[in-house]
């Protein structure tokens, strides 16, 4: 319901970043990934759909996201649902990052620019065990650097993509 309102009144007008992922499939991910007390973070959380689902599943639940009417959209949902999901506004992307591809010019494609939301959810991405997106295509390299310098070393990348669906990573590589 919420993402055919925002389909509506948003993106029908103007181009957005926020396309709803495949939600079953990411949800076949996180069942088999759930243990009492892991921690999850959604990078762009939209409306908090799979953020929402990560904390009904038991994980200790974060989503962060750049448009701050989509967060309401998130927090309005959670407490429909009786959901401790916690959502920040601002960028996924740490202070200090910055992405260069070797011979590439730092373009960051969809991925929008903002204060970092790290600050409002008193966590670091380091202190995560599983974190999760939906990036655009030709993203996932751009995730997977910026998990590998800001990430924990045994936390877990998922990048669900509509080519692979959800593909589990950690330390870079595959698992
Ligand atoms: C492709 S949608 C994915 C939505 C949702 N995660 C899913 O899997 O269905 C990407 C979302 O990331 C948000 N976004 C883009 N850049 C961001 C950034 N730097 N920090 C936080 N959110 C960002 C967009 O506003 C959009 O809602």
């Amino acid at each position: 319901m919420f993402w055919h309102r925002f389909d509506a009144e948003v993106r029908q007008d103007d181009w957005h970043p926020f396309v709803a992922a495949d939600y079953d499939a990411v949800r076949a991910t996180l069942v088999s990934l759930r243990r009492p007390g892991l921690r999850f973070l959604e990078w762009g959380s939209a409306t908090g759909v799979i953020t929402i689902m990560a904390d009904l599943l038991g994980f200790d639940s974060c989503g962060i996201e750049l448009d701050s009417s989509l967060v309401d959209v998130g927090r309005e949902l959670a407490s429909r649902w009786r959901s401790n999901a916690r959502f920040a506004a601002g960028s996924f992307v740490p202070m200090g990052w910055e992405w260069r591809l070797s011979g590439g010019d730092g373009r960051h494609g969809t991925i929008g620019r903002g204060p970092s939301g790290y600050l409002e959810l008193g966590r670091a991405l380091h202190d995560f065990d599983v974190v999760y997106a939906f990036p655009w295509m030709g993203e996932e390299p751009m995730m997977l650097d910026l998990m590998l310098c800001h990430g924990r070393e045994d936390a877990r990348l998922l990048l669900h993509t509509t080519q692979n669906g959800t593909r589990m990573y950690q330390g870079g590589r595959v698992v």
